[in-house]
């Protein structure tokens, strides 16, 4: 029997599985820009990410960073822990680029004099607007404990990543992550950690080795996601 579809997303498919706490996930070969309102199918991508965020999950637990992340099931299928996703995207940005720069008009490229951070609520129907921490509170997306909880973990991460990419080759720009509630309330990293969610520039070049190929139509995704996944595998398999 198939198992049964829990969510789809933009770019994947989260299946039941027989053990109820846990759930497959399918990675699509599905680009989206601009809160989904430009769409494209992109033939290997699925897999590319896939492999991307299970080995960076990976080096984050023998760093001894909980997520969702249980283990790689095949090229683009993982299994991961349910959890109750919290509605935010949390960006943290080490260097000015995106709609931090946009917003602003503050330019590109220009490293901050310390990591930032940022709230998004997740809702497509309000193209997901940046929100405070009194407004996390106020709409119950989350208590003062867990923002603060969910700051800490945020800025914990973006430390190992950092050192993860820098080994090989790539300066962190920014990058978004998500959260999620276990039924015993603790929160636990979630979601992906790809091209598609971080800005990766090579070290050397500072040329775009993520999702911004594709916004700014620079090129073919596949072969600069390839990059990505070649190193990892190259440092860390
Ligand atoms: O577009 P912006 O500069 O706000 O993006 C900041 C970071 O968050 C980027 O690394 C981008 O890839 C990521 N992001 C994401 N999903 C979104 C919005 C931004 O992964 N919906």
């Amino acid at each position: 029997m198939k198992d049964a579809l829990v969510y789809e997303g933009k770019a994947k498919k989260l299946f039941k599985t027989d053990v109820p706490d846990q759930l497959r996930v399918e990675y699509l070969d599905q680009a989206t820009a601009l809160n989904g309102a430009r769409k494209d199918v992109i033939f290997g991508k699925g897999n590319l990410n896939n492999q991307i965020t299970s080995i960076v999950f990976e080096q984050l637990h023998k760093k001894g960073l909980a997520s969702h992340f249980i283990k790689q099931l095949s090229k683009n299928e993982q299994l991961i822990q349910a959890l109750d996703i919290i509605p935010l995207e949390v960006v943290i940005r080490n260097v000015s680029a995106g709609s931090f720069a946009k917003r602003l008009a503050f330019g590109e490229g220009i490293q901050l004099e310390r990591p930032i951070l940022e709230f998004y609520y997740k809702e497509d129907a309000l193209d997901d607007p940046m929100i405070n921490d009194d407004h996390v509170q106020i709409l119950k997306i989350a208590n003062e404990q867990e923002i603060e909880t969910i700051k800490k973990e945020a800025f914990r991460i973006n430390q190992l990543l950092i050192e993860l990419f820098k080994e090989i080759d790539i300066r962190l720009i920014d990058f978004k992550v998500e959260f999620g509630r276990r039924a015993d309330g603790e929160i636990l990293l979630a979601d992906e950690i790809t091209p598609d969610t971080c800005r990766l520039w090579d070290l050397a070049t500072d040329e775009p080795l993520d999702k911004d190929v594709y916004r700014k139509n620079l090129g073919e995704i596949v072969p600069v996601y390839q990059e990505v996944l070649d190193r990892l595998e190259k440092k860390f398999n």
